[in-house]
C-alpha cells in the first residue's frame, strides 16, 4: 500500500477538500461511527435542526469512543442526542453541535475549556453528506459543486440514489491518473477513433474534455462526448449529453492513508420538462447501471494493481505528470497552493481532431 509520501505528493497525509463521507438518508438521530482521513468521527442528525453533524469519536474525559455503545442506558433509552447535542456513553458528558462541552451531569466545579471535541464542516446537497477536511483546520476556499439537478426534477431530472463501492486498497492519486489517461480509453471502454482530448487546469478545477467514437453507445459515425471534472480532489463530475443529459459523480474519500473509499451515482434528464414517470425513471436508473458498468472496468484495474509511483510516460500519453502536480496543491498548507496551479493552470490538448472545434461546454 503506497501513501501520499511514496508519490512525493506535499508535507500533509490527507488532502483538503470537499469529500463525501455519507448518503444522505443513511444518517439519522442515532449515530454511528465513521472512519476518514485515519480519524474515527461521530456523525449524527441533530433532533432539533435535523442538519448533520459532525465530530471527533473520543471524548476528551477518557476517551470513550462516543458512537460505538449498545449497552449504556443512556443510550439503550434513547436519550444520547438531546437537540443537536450528544452525549457521551460512559458519563455523560454532553457536546454541543460545535464539539464544546456544555454540561458535566454530576460535576460541581463547572466545565473544563479543555473539554471540546473537533468538530468538521458538513453539508448535505443532493442526497449527500459532505464534509470539509482541512489538515491546518481553515474554513473552505473553495466551494461544493451546486448539483441543482436535484433540484430540478420538475424540469425532468431523476435523482440519483449513490452507490456505495467500497473501499480500494490504493492511494487516490491513482484514481486522479485517470483523467489524464487518454490512452485507456480503447482498450478499456470500448472507444473507437478518439477525435480530441484536452485537461483544462483552473485553481482546485481539473477539466476533462474527451469526444471519440464508441463500440456500442454510439451509432458508428457519432461522436460520443464527455465533460468531466474534478471540484478539489474528492469529487468527480461528468456531463454528458446525447438522447438524455446526464451528471454522473464519482467520490473518492480517503479511509486511511493508501485506502480509498468509492461512491458512484448518476443523474439523468429523461422526462421532457415534467416530473419524470415510472417507465422515465427506469431509463435513468438504466443510465445509472451502463455508467456503473464502465467504472467497473477502471475499478478491477484499480483494485489488482501496484502503486504507479511513477508512471512511465511516453509523449502519446494523456499529462499524467500535470495531473500530479494539480493534485500535491492539496497535499500542501493552503499558503503554497497557488505555486501548484501556476505551474499547471490553462490547457493541455494531447489531441485536437482536425478542424475540429470543442463542442462540450
Ligand atoms: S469518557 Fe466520556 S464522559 Fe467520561
Ligand atoms: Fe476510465
Amino acid at each position: 500500500m503506497a501513501t501520499t509520501a511514496d508519490y512525493g505528493l506535499g508535507p500533509n497525509a490527507f488532502p483538503r477538500g470537499w469529500f463525501m463521507i455519507a448518503v444522505a438518508a443513511d444518517v439519522s438521530s442515532t449515530p454511528q461511527a465513521v472512519h476518514f482521513f485515519g480519524k474515527e468521527m461521530v456523525l449524527y442528525r441533530g433532533k432539533g435542526s435535523g442538519r448533520p453533524i459532525l465530530l471527533d469519536a473520543f471524548c476528551p474525559h477518557m476517551r470513550v469512543h462516543i458512537a460505538k455503545n449498545t449497552t449504556s442506558y443512556i443510550v439503550r433509552d434513547g436519550m444520547q442526542v438531546e437537540g443537536d447535542s450528544i452525549r457521551c456513553p460512559a458519563h455523560g458528558w454532553r457536546y454541543n453541535s460545535k464539539g464544546q462541552c456544555d454540561d458535566i451531569p454530576y460535576s460541581t466545579h463547572g466545565i473544563p475549556k479543555s473539554a471540546c471535541l473537533k468538530s468538521y464542516t458538513v453539508e448535505e446537497r443532493a442526497g449527500c453528506i459532505f464534509m470539509w477536511h482541512d489538515m491546518e483546520g481553515g474554513a473552505p476556499d473553495f466551494d461544493l459543486p451546486a448539483l441543482s439537478e436535484w433540484d430540478r426534477t420538475g424540469e425532468g431530472w431523476v435523482r440519483w440514489t449513490p452507490d456505495h463501492l467500497g473501499t480500494l486498497p490504493i492511494h487516490p492519486q491513482e484514481i486522479l491518473d485517470n483523467m489524464s489517461d487518454i490512452a485507456h480509453f480503447a482498450p478499456v471502454h470500448g472507444s473507437t477513433g478518439t477525435v480530441y482530448f484536452e485537461n483544462v487546469y483552473d485553481g482546485p478545477i481539473m477539466r476533462q474534455r474527451f469526444g471519440s467514437g464508441h463500440r456500442t453507445l454510439v451509432d458508428s459515425e457519432a461522436l460520443l462526448e464527455t465533460d468531466t471534472w474534478y471540484t478539489g480532489p474528492g469529487i468527480l463530475l461528468c456531463r454528458m449529453e446525447g438522447k438524455h443529459p446526464s451528471l454522473m459523480m464519482i467520490c473518492n474519500t480517503p479511509v486511511k492513508d493508501g485506502e480509498v473509499l468509492v461512491w458512484f451515482a448518476v443523474m439523468a434528464k429523461t422526462a421532457d420538462n415534467h416530473q419524470p414517470t415510472c417507465e422515465e425513471a427506469a431509463i435513468a436508473r438504466a443510465y445509472h447501471e451502463s455508467g456503473l458498468a464502465a467504472f467497473a472496468q477502471d475499478f478491477e484495474l484499480w483494485q489488482h494493481k501496484e502503486p504507479a509511483i511513477s508512471v512511465l510516460q511516453i509523449p502519446d500519453d494523456g499529462p499524467f505528470h500535470k495531473g500530479r502536480i494539480w493534485y500535491r496543491q492539496f497535499f500542501h498548507p493552503r499558503a503554497r497552493a497557488a505555486e501548484f496551479q501556476a505551474r499547471v493552470n490553462g490547457s493541455h490538448v494531447t489531441l485536437r481532431g482536425k478542424g475540429e472545434v470543442m463542442q462540450v461546454a
